[in-house]
């Protein structure tokens, strides 16, 4: 049984969503996990994913292993006590700790190709809620958002703790994304920005509440199809996380060259520190736009259609 899932990024809203304010996010299906569930000769459930330079029997790692948590609690899910001698295969493209979602999109292909090869439907919202309580291994107090946009596959409107909302572009628009190198874990940047939110709480709530206009006034333009004019809430947001301490040196040169060059807005993307940014570009301007942020120093780019 095989499954995949995308990559993601966050348009709007990061950090501030986990304050209960509006994010938006949106798949990259330029990037992905696949995951194969075989029947095997060899006894035990045999993980492999050179990826992440794992080949393993599930009962070595321990439970809180990200993968084999998903495993274990698919097995406990689908009440399953003895286990199927299986070969679990995990392939990824997705690079890792770059805010792209590689931890929920194995998780949530895991989920899938499990289910699928145990004979068990699995809704949307189970394989969302399931992977949710896999996330928190990797991030400490996650919002849900990396999850929600992977299973569901499509832009979401996403605020914690209310009923999920997908949403349609009125018109499709042009992202570049740029990878600093630079590994940044998430639980780092979101654990700093609660020690500084607890220390300075209104400044902070000032901050996240002027990114939750932005995020509420960028999904307006999306849907009308006025993509354009997302650029300048780009520049916007992106000033209010530097003021949350998590750009970085890396990232605002590849913002600001993103700028120079023909991009109409620029910001980080994800938890930060590190990881990647992105650029709305002109389709026509996607390539030339890339170009810069390599030569400005981005180990890699990806240019993503969103529709
Ligand atoms: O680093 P990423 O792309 O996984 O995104 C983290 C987003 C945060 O808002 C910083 C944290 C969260 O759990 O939403």
């Amino acid at each position: 049984m095989k499954s995949f899932a995308p990559g993601k990024i966050i348009l709007f809203g990061e950090h501030a969503v986990v304050y209960n304010r509006p994010a938006l996010a949106v798949p990259v299906d330029q990037v992905q996990v696949d995951v194969e569930v075989l029947d095997s000769d060899q006894p035990g459930v045999w993980i492999h994913a050179p990826v992440i330079d794992l080949q393993a029997e599930l009962s070595t790692l321990p439970p809180n292993h990200p993968i084999a948590a998903v495993i274990l609690t698919v097995f406990q899910r689908f009440g399953i006590s003895t286990f199927p001698n299986i070969n679990v295969k995990i392939d990824s493209t997705i690079p890792v700790a770059a805010g792209l979602g590689s931890g929920a999109a194995v998780s949530v292909a895991l989920v899938r190709a499990l289910a699928g090869f145990l004979d068990q439907a699995i809704s949307n919202h189970d394989v969302n809620s399931l992977v949710f309580e896999t996330e928190k291994l990797h991030h400490g107090t996650p919002s849900g958002i990396d999850n929600t946009v992977i299973t569901y596959n499509m832009p979401v409107y996403y605020l914690k703790g209310k009923p999920i909302e997908t949403f349609k572009p009125g018109k499709p628009f042009t992202i570049v994304i740029g990878d600093t190198g630079v590994p940044a874990p998430t639980k780092e940047s979101v654990g700093d920005v609660r020690r500084l939110w607890l220390r300075d709480s209104n400044r902070f709530e000032t901050i996240f509440n002027e990114i939750a206009q932005i995020s509420t006034m960028a999904r307006h333009f999306i849907e009308s199809g006025r993509p354009e004019l997302l650029g300048e809430l780009m520049n916007q947001n992106h000033e209010f996380l530097r003021q949350m301490t998590v750009s970085s040196p890396e990232l605002d040169v590849l913002v600001y060259a993103a700028r120079k060059a023909d991009a109409l807005g620029a910001k980080l993307s994800g938890g930060g520190r590190g990881g990647n940014m992105i650029a709305l570009v002109e389709q026509a301007e996607a390539e030339s736009v890339a170009a810069v942020l390599m030569s400005a120093g981005a180990k890699r780019t990806i240019i993503t259609e969103i529709k």
